[in-house]
């Protein structure tokens, strides 16, 4: 029978030393490592706050286009685009918005399909389509991209598509709006 003091045998003494170590070191690197505002607010760093606000901000915000392009924001609000917002499509405008003479990124390509081409990870009810089994032709021949259930009256002129359009020899049977792509089949039936 073990008297008073206890007779703590060596090798819990070498225990009892290694975790007063353990825990004696943490307690240290905590306070010196801790940076000064965590806590301020809450679970986190407050100046972070700060660093995070005096950011310069990138994308201008829809608002910012109102000015000018206002009928584009009334157009784009009516449609089923009505959640995206300018620059999503247009890429970073704000220097555009504060001078006009500097134009958005020309886009190139068809950046449609960046969103609506068939992907088994996108939600149901987000509309795609298989870009092949879907009507031939440039989106913007039938979509309107700022309400896209619209169907353009006539080729935009800024449309990349109506420029090399206009290199080839005019077709008799040429129809604003109309699919011509030779070769595919043309089951296009704009609505
Ligand atoms: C201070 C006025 C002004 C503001 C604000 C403004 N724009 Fe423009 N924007 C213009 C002018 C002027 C043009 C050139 C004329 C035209 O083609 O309509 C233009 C043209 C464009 C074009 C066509 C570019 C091209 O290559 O033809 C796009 C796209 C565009 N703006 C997007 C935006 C977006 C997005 C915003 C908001 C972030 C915005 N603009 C804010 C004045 C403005
Ligand atoms: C779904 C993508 C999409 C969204 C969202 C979008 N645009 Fe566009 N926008 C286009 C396409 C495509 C064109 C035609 C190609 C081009 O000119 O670069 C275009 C053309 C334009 C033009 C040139 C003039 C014209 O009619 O061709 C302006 C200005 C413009 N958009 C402004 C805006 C503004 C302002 C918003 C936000 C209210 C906006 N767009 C939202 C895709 C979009
Ligand atoms: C940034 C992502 C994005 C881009 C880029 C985009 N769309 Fe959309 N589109 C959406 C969302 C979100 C909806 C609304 C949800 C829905 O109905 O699927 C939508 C809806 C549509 C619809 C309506 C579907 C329906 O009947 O409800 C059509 C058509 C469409 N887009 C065509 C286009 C075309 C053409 C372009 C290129 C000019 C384009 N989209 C570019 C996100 C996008
Ligand atoms: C020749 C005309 C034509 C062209 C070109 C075209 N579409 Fe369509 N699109 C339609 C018609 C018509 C519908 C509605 C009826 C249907 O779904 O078949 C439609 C429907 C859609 C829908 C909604 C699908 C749904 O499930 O309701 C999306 C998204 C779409 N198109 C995107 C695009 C994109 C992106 C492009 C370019 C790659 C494109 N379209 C090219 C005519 C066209």
């Amino acid at each position: 029978m073990a008297g008073f003091p206890l007779k703590i045998p060596p090798q819990i003494n070498r225990l009892i030393l290694l975790t007063l170590g353990i825990v004696g070191s943490y307690l240290i690197a905590r306070y010196f490592l801790t940076p000064a505002t965590f806590g301020q607010y809450g679970w986190y760093r407050g100046a972070a706050l700060e660093e995070i606000a005096s950011r310069t901000p990138v994308y201008a915000g829809k608002l910012a286009c109102d000015e000018c392009h206002s009928e584009k924001l009334e157009m784009l609000a009516k449609g089923k685009h009505q959640t995206l917002s300018c620059e999503g499509c247009h890429g970073v405008s704000s220097q555009h918005a504060a001078n006009p003479d500097i134009l958005p990124v020309k886009m190139a390509g068809s950046h449609c399909i960046r969103c609506h081409e068939q992907n088994d990870s996108r939600p149901t009810w987000y509309k795609q389509i298989v870009v092949k089994d879907h009507y031939a032709g440039k989106c913007r021949e039938c979509h309107m991209p700022h309400n896209p259930t619209e169907v353009p009256e006539e080729p935009q002129p800024a449309d990349q598509a109506a420029k090399e359009e206009k290199q080839k020899p005019e077709s008799p049977e040429k129809k604003p709006g109309a699919v011509e792509k030779a070769g595919k089949a043309e089951k296009a039936e704009v609505p």
